[in-house]
């Protein structure tokens, strides 16, 4: 029978647990924390801290709940052990320690960027190698996953992530977090083309991206229409989001083909490309990363949308892989907030 882990994720601002059987996800429970950083404009790390430590309990209860399992049946305890604020990292650790010395199961720590770049293939079934490209509220990189351990990074963002400059932009224009569902939804009735936003880094060789130019950007249209016309309408919300949503596709979609090229150079045989991450949401990157697949007769994998954003399925399934490869943690464990692939 195949292994039965669970696996705790709070790195950031939602506290998940889930149980995986092998592939299959018998539960998977995400608790956001949305509404406590409403009136801050961003996650506050301590209030953060503070609601993982208080929520973990909760979740891991409705995840054996829902799988119909007691702790005493799982076979190993997988859990996020960095990069992300280290205060909620430490209260999954530390809960996950607890549940271990408890049960006296195994004990395993992931890498919660692992977690996301090997969730195609619990979604997939993708066979490595394989080009990953994540994009989150934190993180934006290209990725040659080779195995679990394995993955040679061929470049990424200098400054902001794109998930970053999707809330940032839902900010400047008072529109509800996370920016990124948000700006996408207003930028379906906008006309893209009525503000020049910049393609940064387009004009440089390789594979490292820029975001914060956007963002800046954004902040000079909004002042100029609000200096002109004293606020912003509908419209011209709707034409600044769309004008930055297509910035960043084009954006990735030039960057995606660079990396392709990269690791086409040295995998030739197998040509396929994943996309992981809350940025993975957006239905327009998606579409043009497809496009940049099609036309270079490489293999597209989104993992759904549940499990593009953060969540534990991925942590129990990066554990598990981990496990195969004879990996364990032990009680010494530590929270890293800073934990580069
Ligand atoms: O992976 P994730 O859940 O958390 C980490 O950052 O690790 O990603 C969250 C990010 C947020 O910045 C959110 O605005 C963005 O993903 N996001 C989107 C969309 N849905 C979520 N960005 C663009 N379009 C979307 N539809
Ligand atoms: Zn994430």
């Amino acid at each position: 029978m195949p292994r039965t882990i669970l696996g705790l994720e709070s790195s950031c601002d939602d506290t998940a647990a889930a149980i995986l059987r092998g592939r299959e996800v018998l539960s998977s429970v995400v608790a956001g924390q949305g509404g406590l950083h409403a009136a801050y404009g961003g996650v506050v790390p301590e209030i953060a801290a503070r609601a993982h430590a208080e929520t973990l309990d909760g979740v891991v209860a409705e995840a054996l709940r829902e799988a119909d399992l007691t702790l005493g049946e799982v076979d190993a305890i997988a859990v996020t052990a960095g990069p992300g604020l280290i205060g909620g990292v430490l209260a999954g650790v530390m809960m996950a320690k607890g549940l271990a010395a408890g049960s006296g199961k195994p004990l395993i720590g992931v890498n919660h960027l692992a977690g996301h770049a090997l969730t195609p293939r619990l979604t997939d079934d993708l066979a490595y190698p394989y080009l990953m490209l994540l994009v989150s509220g934190g993180h934006c990189q290209f990725l040659i996953v080779r195995g679990p351990e394995d993955f040679t990074r061929l470049g990424g963002t200098i400054d902001d992530a794109p998930g970053e400059a999707f809330d940032k932009t839902a900010r400047l224009l008072g529109l509800a977090q996370p920016g990124g569902p948000s700006v996408e939804t207003e930028a379906r009735h906008g006309d893209a083309s009525r503000f020049a936003f910049p393609r940064p880094l387009l004009d440089r060789p390789g594979c490292d991206l820029s975001f914060s130019g956007l963002k800046t950007a954004i902040l000079r249209q909004r002042d100029a229409l609000v200096a002109a016309q004293r606020g912003l309408t509908r419209q011209d919300r709707a034409d600044l989001c769309a004008g930055f949503q297509a910035a960043v596709r084009d954006v990735l979609s030039e960057k995606t083909r660079r990396a392709l090229a990269l690791y086409r150079a040295e995998h030739p045989a197998q040509p396929a490309l994943a996309v992981a991450g809350g940025v993975a949401a957006n239905g327009s990157l998606r579409a043009a990363l497809r496009d940049v697949c099609a036309d270079a007769g490489v293999v597209f994998t989104a993992p759904p949308l549940k499990l593009c954003t953060d969540n534990a399925a991925m942590i129990a399934y990066a554990g598990g892989e981990l496990m195969e490869a004879g990996r364990a943690s032990d009680m010494t464990l530590a929270a890293r907030p800073r934990w580069p692939l």
